[in-house]
C-alpha cells in the first residue's frame, strides 16, 4: 500500500512517498514558514504532497504535528510551541487539496506508530516511544492497545510534573520534564549558567551565547565541561525520574528514545539507564530496556506515514 507521509515540523516540513512493506519510497522538504501564517503552511503542505503523489496513486495521507490534535477532525488544538496553531484546521484542508483521505496523530504518537510498524517495536505489545527534541513528546503502546484516550489528547508526557513550582513550561505548567530536559531547556539552562562559568567549552562550541543549542551542551560535556555536566546531569535525574514514573504506569517492554537529542547516544544513554535503574521499584528491574531509535532522519516521515497505514483508528 502507498501512503504520504508528512512530519509537520516547526521550521521544515519533511514528506515522503512510503510502501506499506519497502519504506521510503521518494522524499522531499520545504520550509514550513509558520511566520507567514496557517495559509501558509497549509499551501506548503499540499505542495510537497503533490509533489510525491504525482504519477502515483496514494491511500491516503497521514500528517504527524506537535501538540494536542482532534484525530477525528484532524484539527490542531493547542500545541505548546506554537502558539499560532490554535484550532488549526489541518486535516480538511489537505484533504480537500489532494483529493485523499488525511490523518492528523501527534507527532510523537505518529513515532510511535512508525517504531511498531518499521523499527524497534515490530511486533511487541507493551513499548513507551519518547521524542526528544524541542519538546519531550510521548507515544505508548500497552496491551497490544494504540493509547489516546477518550478526546485523543493522550499521552502527554513530556507535561508529568518533576519539580513542583520547577522552570516555566511552554504549556502554562511550572516544572514539567519538558522545561528542565528538553532540547530547547537544556539549551535556555546553559545559556543561564554562563555568568557563573565563563570559560565554559559550551560557549566556544557555539560560537556565541544566542547561538547556543543542546548539541553544543552534550559535546562540551563528553569533553568534561563543568557548566555541561550541571545541566547535563540536571536534565538526566529530570529525564529519568519521569522515565522511572512511565515505568510504573506502564511497564512496558521497551523505551524507545529518538527525536534530535537522542543523537548525543552513549552521552546520553548510559547516565539515563543508570539513573532510571535507581528510581524504578525492584520488581520492575530488569523488566524494560532503553534504547535509541534507529529510524533517525527517517523517523517523522516513517511515523506520519505509520498514521496514515494505522488509518486513525479509536482502538
Ligand atoms: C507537545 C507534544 C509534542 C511534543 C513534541 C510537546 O510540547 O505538548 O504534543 O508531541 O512537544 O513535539
Ligand atoms: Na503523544
Ligand atoms: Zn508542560
Amino acid at each position: 500500500m502507498l501512503v504520504v507521509g508528512i512530519d509537520l515540523g516547526g521550521t521544515e516540513i519533511k514528506a515522503g512517498l512510503v510502501d506499506s512493506e519497502k519504506g521510503i519510497i521518494k522524499k522531499t522538504s520545504h520550509p514550513t514558514e509558520v511566520e507567514k501564517g496557517n495559509k501558509k503552511v497549509i499551501e506548503n503542505i499540499t505542495l510537497v504532497a503533490l509533489e510525491l503523489m504525482k504519477g502515483v496513486k496514494v491511500q491516503s495521507i497521514g500528517i504527524g504535528s506537535p501538540g494536542s490534535i482532534d484525530r477525528g477532525k484532524g484539527i490542531v488544538r493547542f500545541s505548546p510551541n506554537f502558539p499560532e496553531w490554535h484550532d488549526f484546521e489541518l486535516g480538511e484542508n489537505i484533504k480537500q487539496n489532494t483529493g485523499v483521505e488525511v490523518f492528523v496523530e501527534n507527532d510523537a504518537n505518529a513515532f510511535a506508530l512508525g517504531e511498531w510498524y518499521f523499527g524497534k517495536a515490530k511486533g511487541l505489545t507493551d513499548f513507551i516511544a519518547l521524542t526528544l527534541g524541542t519538546g519531550i513528546g510521548s507515544g505508548v503502546v500497552c496491551n497490544g492497545l494504540f493509547l489516546t484516550g477518550k478526546n485523543g489528547l493522550a499521552p502527554e508526557l513530556g507535561h508529568m510534573v518533576v519539580i513542583p513550582n520547577g522552570p516555566q513550561c511552554g504549556c502554562g505548567n511550572r516544572g514539567c520534564v519538558e522545561a528542565i530536559a528538553s532540547a530547547k531547556s537544556i539549551a535556555r539552562e546553559a545559556r543561564n549558567l554562563l555568568e557563573r562559568y565563563p570559560n565554559s567549552l559550551v560557549l566556544n562550541l557555539a560560537g556565541s551565547k544566542e547561538k547556543i543549542e543542546s548539541k553544543h551542551v552534550f559535546d562540551a560535556y563528553k569533553q568534561n565541561d563543568p557548566l555541561a555536566k550541571v545541566v547535563v546531569n540536571f536534565a538526566i535525574d529530570a529525564l529519568a525520574q519521569a522515565i522511572g514514573n512511565y515505568i510504573h504506569a506502564f511497564n512496558p517492554e521497551k523505551i524507545i528514545i529518538g527525536g534530535g537529542m537522542s543523537k548525543a547516544g552513549d552521552a546520553l544513554f548510559i547516565p539515563l539507564k543508570q539513573t532510571v535503574n535507581k528510581f524504578v521499584m525492584t520488581s520492575f528491574a530488569n523488566t524494560y530496556s532503553i534504547e535509541q531509535s534507529l529510524l533517525v532522519e527517517d523517523a517523522g516521515i516513517l511515523g506520519a506515514a505509520s498514521a496514515a497505514l494505522y488509518g486513525g483508528r479509536v482502538i
